[in-house]
């Protein structure tokens, strides 16, 4: 079995405009990450413009909610993190719940989703699928971050 040589990994996280536009579902997503002891590695606000967005989410051109997701995500302040943590990746989409509102308020009604999506598309967080799409988006988001020089530095101390 191949292990990452880290004891910590990196995701990407976004609150979504809808979220961040209301002060307590902000707050709230703010404390499912400190109680789930991520770290937060960088965080800030910004208004995305629309073709950040198409680019961001190009995977999804062409289905039939990208016009409307790349609408959404650039109608308002979104706040954007980098979280380091065991398993962060994987934890973070557990957390957030099923994209899906239905499904995220039937199956998972404790999660962020469950708790405080209102549609499909306003769904209140964006988490990274995979360690590839994790630097992508960090990249995206942070571009004088590096991923390399975090681990050097920051990471044994933590251990
Ligand atoms: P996707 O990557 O499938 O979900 P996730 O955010 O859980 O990784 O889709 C990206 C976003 O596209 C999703 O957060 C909201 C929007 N979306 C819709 O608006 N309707 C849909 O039916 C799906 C699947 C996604
Ligand atoms: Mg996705």
């Amino acid at each position: 079995i191949l292990r990452s040589p880290h004891a910590l990994q990196l995701t990407l996280a976004l609150i979504k405009p809808d979220a961040v536009a209301h002060p307590l579902i902000l707050e709230a997503v703010h404390q499912q990450i400190l109680s789930n002891k991520f770290l937060i590695v960088r965080m800030r606000e910004l208004l995305w413009r629309k073709e950040d967005c198409q680019r961001f989410y190009h995977e999804h051109e062409g289905r039939f909610f990208y016009q409307r997701l790349v609408e959404f995500m650039a109608s308002g302040p979104i706040r954007a993190y980098i979280l380091a943590r065991q398993d962060a990746i994987q934890l973070w989409r557990k957390l957030m719940g099923p994209t899906r509102v239905f499904r995220a308020r039937h199956i998972a009604p404790d999660s962020i989703r469950g708790s405080f999506g209102l549609t499909d598309t306003r769904n209140t967080t964006h988490g990274s699928d995979s360690a590839v799409s994790a630097s992508r988006e960090i990249a995206v988001f942070f571009p004088d971050f590096s991923e390399q020089r975090w681990y050097e530095e920051e990471e044994p101390q933590l251990r």
